[in-house]
């Protein structure tokens, strides 16, 4: 590592369409999108971005106002607490300007009507009675980033041209973004890590960019200047992540099915956590990756994947029942596909 590396992970960032790995279909409206607005001398239309935490949404925000050309407005949802910080947003942006509404869908509903209400009129109506004044607004691209869709106002959604959806990345495609930001910083890392760094980042660049960083503290803290595998192995120690991606309450999780299927407030209880967080946080990854699924009574079990993956983490099947179990649960797969969840 030379002198000239940088030390933090987020110093750098997309700053062309040419830098966004993967996520083709968003990148190729995007573009269509640009294309467009350029031929006319116009702004981008306006755009509703959809997928989960970490895949790259706020990046591409950024990316279409460095694209354009022209100022950025970045604001969170929950930070629109009154009509004045709504309306210092709107009054902020000047002709084509990029205004993005981060996490959207946490912006209250009154507010969310107030935003399509003046997009729709290209103008602020201020104060009430005799003092009411109206204020015109600049034509700009509103672009709008959330997690769940359906929190927004349908009027609101309807009013965004273009709907991006965000999918998760490919082992290959999170190796190419870890490859092209070590690159940025002047990291030096062996050929063999970044591809084991992706296979632990669950689909998100977010998880591999921090878990990349994970391993350059390590190295740094031995003094040394390139990244190993062996620096990776002691990252993922620290912050017990085992080969899949899976932490310290995810493998809990798993432990406790090995045993057989159990309920939802059982698992909750013997975690240590609420219900709704197990649903809501621990599960969707496990589902999604095919290691968990559901009985016909709403009991959570292993799928054969997951026993599999149980017993590469060295766990032992303690008796013959859950090895049985085991057996029934890769039957049920083979006829369902791992991924069936009957609706979790
Ligand atoms: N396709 C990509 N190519 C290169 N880097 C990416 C890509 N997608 C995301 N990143 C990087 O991953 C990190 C997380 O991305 P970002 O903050 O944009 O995610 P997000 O979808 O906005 O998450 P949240 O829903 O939590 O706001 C950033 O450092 C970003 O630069
Ligand atoms: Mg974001």
């Amino acid at each position: 590592m030379d002198e000239q590396r940088g030390t933090e992970i987020n110093d750098v960032a997309p700053t062309s369409l040419n830098h966004i790995i993967g996520q083709r279909s968003v990148v190729d409206q995007v573009r269509v999108g640009l294309d467009a607005a350029f031929e006319d001398g116009r702004r981008m239309d306006s755009a509703l971005l959809v997928g989960p935490p970490g895949v790259g949404k706020s990046a591409l925000a950024r990316v279409i106002a460095a694209e354009m050309a022209t100022d950025y407005h970045e604001v969170l949802g929950q930070s629109i607490t009154s009509p004045g910080d709504l309306n210092a947003f709107l009054l902020a942006a000047r002709e084509k300007s990029v205004c993005h509404v981060d996490e959207a869908h946490e912006m209250r509903k009154d507010f969310q009507t107030a935003l399509y209400l003046a997009i729709d009129q290209r103008k602020l109506i201020i104060g009430g009675g005799k003092s009411i004044q109206s204020l015109p607004i600049a034509d700009f691209t509103l672009l709008l980033s959330t997690t769940d869709e359906y929190c927004l106002l349908q009027p609101l959604r309807d009013r965004m041209r273009l709907v991006l959806r965000f999918e998760f990345y490919s082992d290959e495609e999170l190796a190419t973004v870890l490859k092209h930001r070590a690159k940025c910083l002047r990291w030096e890392v062996e050929d063999e890590v970044l591809p084991l760094i992706a296979m632990r980042s669950r689909g998100t660049p977010r998880l591999a960019l921090r878990l990349l960083q994970s391993c350059y503290r390590v190295c740094r803290s031995l003094g040394e200047t390139a990244i190993t595998h062996e620096h990776l192995k002691r990252a993922c120690s620290l912050e017990q992540i085992n080969e899949l991606g899976l932490g310290p309450t995810e493998q809990k999780y798993i432990s406790i099915l090995r045993d057989g299927p159990q309920r939802l407030n059982v698992i909750a209880s013997l975690i240590g956590l609420p219900s709704r967080t197990v649903s809501q946080v621990t599960e969707p990854f496990l589902i999604r990756a095919g290691l968990i699924t559901k009985d016909d009574q709403g009991k959570r079990m292993l799928t054969g994947a997951g026993y599999e993956h149980a017993q590469l983490d060295n766990i032992q099947l303690r008796s013959k029942t859950c090895l049985k179990h085991a057996q029934n649960v890769s039957k049920i797969n083979r006829i369902r596909g791992p991924n069936a969840s009957n609706g979790f």
